[in-house]
């Protein structure tokens, strides 16, 4: 670990406005800078960079961060990389102990490199006599030789420790193969075994070609069908698409691409010569996915199986496209194939005529809602649709598809409008999987939450207010939470006033809690009456928060009295009307 003292004096030095202006050229915009944003393809100038704050942010493809954030992003490197090579710019020497980063920095090459090695170990153990049940396998399912050296398709030996072995052999450190998560420790304390074992191995690469994981599928029906590797430091899920380093030319010559959901459905319909096709490996896509893709093209063809086709919810997940400028189409495949089997079956040339038959996402979803909910559950069609529509970051577009909804459904433009300016803006700093996990509370609430963050951040006497007047028990978002004890201890360390650059380079790890810093800065910046804000938004935690204390309480008073539980009855009831007589003061 790199001292905070050592970041801190780095950001003393680093002006943000120098960093970026180096890499993109910005325009002066009363306090701040702007310029379009080099992290997503965009017309307008969504970019923003606040020498104040020392921070950028992105209205567009909500990308922000402090200073090294940018250098991290820009050049595609890791944190202690991008200390490294600020530290190097604005001459602060890194203490003695930086050899921890130049092992950091190595930990990335040693990962490439010992992923590298076991594709080629799976790679030549399907090609060897033992590998033959995989062998046989893959052809059975279609695959040439060609295409298996191609994307380095393999085969995990049906052994505990094969590849574990055969690093020893290599003098692969162990602990590297752990952190590369091609093992498992066994938990009875019986070492290390590969997680691998009897499956065929699809490498993951990113955009430039590392492998940075694998997807191993079993060879019969048995379950999980794939496992996958496990999160790394060189493998994020969300920031990888399955088959873009061999496919982004073509991309960009074909002029779209085309969304698949696995694997096999990159792999085959490659080998038969589609070469602008990629997969989200099973999960929904990322706004981080839509802005790699974005940067060769802005046309995206998705395909779904039977399967997911009647789903809206599978739609929604397509929402992020929009968000990114993309003009996405959807195509259903018939009931039982997919890219895969579609190609085997009738070649590539029925498959792109297949392609053209897609439909715009907006005019699939509207038709998809009016068979399945009725043209007369208005409210509910628009509901799905709206939040559709407010992403489309094209104000025409977005009037377009307002036209063409409001005369489907026989409403006035103007009501459409005006819902549209209730739709939840989303809080992009909940990550994906969190989403689930979020009780349902008010979005009222949870902008008051994030706003009272912000101010705590930038106004010193804020903070004392929010401290005084409501306490930072009250605030139920861990990551809210997080940061403000951590705004309290930076006020206790003795440092007059946050910059929120700084702020930014003590979460490093953790994204949720930097999104909801970057957000919460973003709108303290907009707020025009700081102590009316903090007023309103007080209050609006305070209610929640008692709201939900009433709310437990019912359910106790209900259950005393079926247990005829006359104490407890008494002392809820006390609770309660103790909380009613706040309110009114
Ligand atoms: P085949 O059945 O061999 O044709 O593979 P497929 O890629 O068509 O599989 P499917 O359509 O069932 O799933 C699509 C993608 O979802 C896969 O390529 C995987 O990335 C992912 N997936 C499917 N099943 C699992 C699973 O059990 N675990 C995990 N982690 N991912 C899965
Ligand atoms: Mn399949």
């Amino acid at each position: 670990m790199i001292p905070q003292e050592i970041i801190d004096q780095i950001l003393d030095t680093l002006d943000i406005v120098d960093v970026v202006s180096e890499y993109i050229q910005l325009k002066k915009a009363g306090r701040n800078f702007k310029a379009s944003c080099p992290f997503h393809s965009e017309k307008t100038a969504s970019f923003v960079v606040s020498p104040e704050k020392q921070i950028y942010h992105c209205f567009g493809c909500s990308a922000g961060g402090n200073a090294l954030g940018f250098i991290m992003n820009y050049e595609n490197i890791t944190f202690p990389e991008a200390v490294e090579m600020a530290a190097r710019k604005v001459g602060v020497e890194l203490p003695a102990n930086k050899r921890v980063s130049k092992q950091e920095q190595t930990l990335t090459e040693r990962l490439y490199l010992v992923n590298k090695h076991a594709a080629a170990f799976y790679h030549n153990y399907l090609k060897s006599e033992k590998g033959k049940k995989g062998l046989t396998y893959l052809k059975k399912r279609g695959f040439t030789d060609e295409i298996l050296k191609e994307f380095s398709v393999g085969y995990a030996p049906d052994e505990w420790e094969a590849f574990k072995k055969y690093c020893v052999e290599k003098k692969i450190p162990a602990e590297l193969l752990k952190k590369a998560g091609l093992t498992i420790s066994s938990e009875k304390g019986r070492g290390d075994y590969d997680r691998f074992r009897n499956r065929i191995m699809f490498p993951i690469f990113n955009e430039r070609g590392n492998v940075v994981g694998f997807g191993g599928r079993v060879l019969d029906d048995s379950l999980p069908k794939y496992i996958n590797s496990p999160e790394t430091a060189i493998y994020t899920k969300s920031n990888v698409l399955y088959g873009l380093n061999f496919c982004k030319r073509g991309i960009r010559e074909k002029g779209y691409v085309i969304i698949s959901e696995g694997y096999m459905d990159v792999a085959i319909p490659f080998q038969f010569g589609v070469n602008n096709i990629v997969a989200a490996s099973g999960t929904a896509l990322t706004s981080r996915q839509a802005a790699m893709l974005k940067k060769y093209t802005d046309t995206a063809v998705m395909v779904f199986d039977a399967d997911k086709a009647g789903e809206a919810a599978s739609l929604r997940g397509l929402d992020v496209l929009i968000e990114n400028g993309m003009k996405v189409r959807i195509v259903t495949l018939s009931e039982g194939d997919d890219p895969d089997s579609f190609i085997r079956k009738n070649g590539k040339e029925k498959f792109f005529d297949f392609l053209n038959n897609a439909k715009d996402l907006f005019d699939y979803k509207l038709d998809l809602l009016i068979k399945k909910l009725g043209a007369d559950d208005i409210g509910g069609i628009s509901d799905e649709m709206l939040p559709t529509i407010t992403r489309a970051q094209n104000a025409v577009v977005q009037s377009k598809y307002i036209k063409i909804l409001a005369e489907r459904l026989g409403v006035h433009e103007a009501s459409l409008r005006q819902e549209m300016g209730k739709v939840k803006k989303d809080y992009s700093y909940h990550s994906e999987e969190d989403e689930s996990g979020t009780d349902k509370r008010s979005v009222n609430y949870q902008k008051s939450e994030v706003h009272l963050l912000g101010l705590a951040i930038t106004d010193r006497r804020a903070f004392e207010r929010i401290r005084t007047e409501l306490g930072f028990d009250k605030f139920r978002d861990k990551n809210v939470n997080f940061v403000l004890r951590l705004v309290e201890d930076f006020y206790a360390g003795g440092h007059k006033d946050i910059s929120p650059g700084k702020m930014l380079s003590r979460l490093e790890g953790n994204e949720a809690a930097k999104n909801a810093v970057l957000q919460a800065v973003v709108n303290a910046d907009i707020t025009k009456d700081v102590g009316k804000a903090l007023k309103d938004c007080i209050s609006c935690v305070r209610k929640e928060n008692r709201e939900e204390e009433i709310k437990v309480l019912t359910q106790r008073l209900k259950k005393a009295q079926t247990e005829k539980n006359d104490k407890e009855m008494t002392e809820i009831l006390l609770k309660m009307n103790r909380i009613h007589k706040e309110k009114v003061v």
